[in-house]
């Protein structure tokens, strides 16, 4: 079982910036799953254009060498609860493997490492809330090992019907503090559920 960090983008040293942005270049999803998201390097672009996306890189531990950057996803906190969720809440956007990478369990990993660095991002929000097409059941499934919910909700979304999923941060387990790199190895064992 791969063991799976998460690091915000910004906590990068420019040191190690080019590496890792040629790194990100490339990777890519499936052609099939462009529906669902972006390729990684998109989703970093889109935390360029709007720093209030905290842009997170996935990294995978390996023995022979430096950590290897496998995927990207974003917290995107919505203080006032405009969008899919009443009240402070962050938005977990753009989460996007590389198609090497899937199915090994770092997607539900990362997820779970996600929602602690989101209670650590924006303290005062209540709830990681994402929106995921309906078709998607590879991602259904990670949010739902990692605790997350189906609301019932359903949005037209630009590519079809989304759902609504939740993960409430003033639960059990949920509100991560400490160093900007999590860690956890695995993914199964530490579903949040
Ligand atoms: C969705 C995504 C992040 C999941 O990452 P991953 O590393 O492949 O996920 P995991 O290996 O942790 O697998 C998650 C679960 O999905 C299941 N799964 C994988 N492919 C599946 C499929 N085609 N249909 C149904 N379930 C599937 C796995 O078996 C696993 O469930 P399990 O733990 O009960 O066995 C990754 O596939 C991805 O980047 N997809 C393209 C972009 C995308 O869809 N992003 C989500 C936007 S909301």
């Amino acid at each position: 079982m791969p063991n799976v960090r998460i690091r915000l983008l910004e906590d990068v040293p420019p040191s190690e910036a080019g590496r890792l942005a040629s790194q990100l270049a490339a990777l890519d999803v499936l052609p099939e799953q462009r529906d669902f998201s972006g390729s990684p390097a998109s989703v970093v672009k889109r935390g360029v254009d709007d720093p209030t996306r905290r842009t997170f890189v996935i990294l995978v531990e390996r023995t022979d060498g430096p950590p290897e950057p496998v995927g990207v996803g974003a917290l995107h906190p919505d203080a006032a609860g405009r969008s899919v969720y009443p009240g402070p809440h962050v938005l977990l956007r753009g989460l996007s493997i590389d198609a090497r990478h899937q199915g090994r369990g770092i997607g539900t990993a990362a997820v779970t490492l996600a929602v602690e660095l989101a209670a650590r991002v924006a303290p005062d929000a209540r709830a990681v809330v994402l929106r995921v097409h309906r078709r998607n059941a590879a991602a259904r499934r990670a949010y739902a090992r990692a605790g997350f919910a189906a609301t019932g909700q359903s949005i037209d979304g630009p590519t079809g019907v989304e759902e609504v999923m939740v993960r409430r941060l003033d639960g059990r387990g949920t509100a991560g503090q400490g160093a900007g790199v999590l860690g956890r190895s695995g993914a199964g064992s530490q579903a949040a559920r």
